[in-house]
């Protein structure tokens, strides 16, 4: 099967999908794409977390051939390239800073789920941040140092506008 899709902006083509391949596999191993992690490819853990059409989804989950016609979004679309630099996203830059990145397994989707938490939800507080990335799992940080992060992100978020 032939998949045409936008990723991160760029209209792409995929050929030869087979029907049970998954969004996650073929952004991973077709489209060199490998941010987005494969931890437990059975929607309970997070890491594969991307957008689709905006919404965040667990790309393990979704096949590819949904993806067809539609937007995906991953952790590297997040962040902004210019003729002579990449800028991260502030949310990817404040999970450098707070020091939220351990082995980074889980970080790609915590970065996009927490992404989507403060463009929604500007000031969220800690409560709305758990309850927000409770489908996401880190088994490394004890999660004090992704809130810090989120934290950080929303009141830099906030500070500029
Ligand atoms: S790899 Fe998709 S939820 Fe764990
Ligand atoms: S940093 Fe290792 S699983 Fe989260």
């Amino acid at each position: 099967m032939r998949v045409s899709v936008e990723v991160n902006g760029s209209a792409e083509t995929v050929d030869e999908v087979w029907e049970g391949e998954s969004l996650l596999y073929m952004l991973r191993e077709r489209m060199g794409l490998p941010g987005s992690k494969n931890a437990c490819e059975q929607g309970e853990c997070g890491s594969c977390t991307v957008y689709l059409d905006g919404v965040p989804v667990c790309s393990c989950l979704v096949a590819a051939g949904q993806a067809h016609g539609r937007s995906v979004r991953t952790v590297e679309g997040l962040a902004t390239a210019s003729d002579t630099a990449e800028r991260l996203d502030p949310m990817q830059q404040a999970f450098v800073e707070a020091g939220a990145v351990q082995c980074g397994f889980c970080t790609p989707g915590l970065i996009v789920q927490a992404h989507d938490l403060i463009e929604h939800n500007p000031r969220p507080s800690d409560a709305e941040i758990r309850e927000a990335l409770a489908g996401n799992l880190c088994r490394c940080t004890g999660y004090e140092k992704i809130l810090d992060a989120v934290r950080l992100a929303a009141r830099r978020k906030a500070e500029a506008r």
